[in-house]
């Protein structure tokens, strides 16, 4: 599609995204399972830096702000975490962090991603 790209992705217990932005905005919806997703609202300065922790659950839909640096983290031991991801604009360009305070200067560009 033309303005939207929707893919489905499953996170085994555990295991979790980068810490990375883009410039498109994100709609997930969570299917099964529960974790956590942090999010650097105050991606404006030098760096991400320290982000703000909000549980996810199924059932729920939740939205990442453009180029606030986030990550979801599958933080259940038990289940897997499986989310309905849409973005907006594809193709998107991805940059990722290692970690919430390395300068936005050294994030690496992923491109394309999927
Ligand atoms: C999500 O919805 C399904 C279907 O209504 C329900 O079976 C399930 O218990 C719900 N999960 C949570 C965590 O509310």
């Amino acid at each position: 599609m033309k303005e939207v790209e929707i893919w489905l992705q499953t996170f085994s217990p555990g295991s979790r995204t980068p810490i990375y932005r883009h410039s498109c905005e994100e709609v997930f919806v969570v299917l099964k399972g529960s974790g956590t997703l942090l999010i650097a609202s105050n991606s404006h300065e030098k760096h991400p830096g320290k982000p703000q922790e909000f549980p996810i659950f199924s059932n729920s839909t939740f939205h990442n702000p453009m180029n606030d640096a986030h990550q979801v983290w599958n933080t259940n031991a038990n289940d897997d975490l499986q989310v309905l991801v849409v973005i907006s604009r594809p193709p998107v360009k991805v940059f990722m962090y290692e970690d919430w305070f390395m300068p936005h200067t050294a994030s690496k560009l992923k491109y394309p991603y999927y």
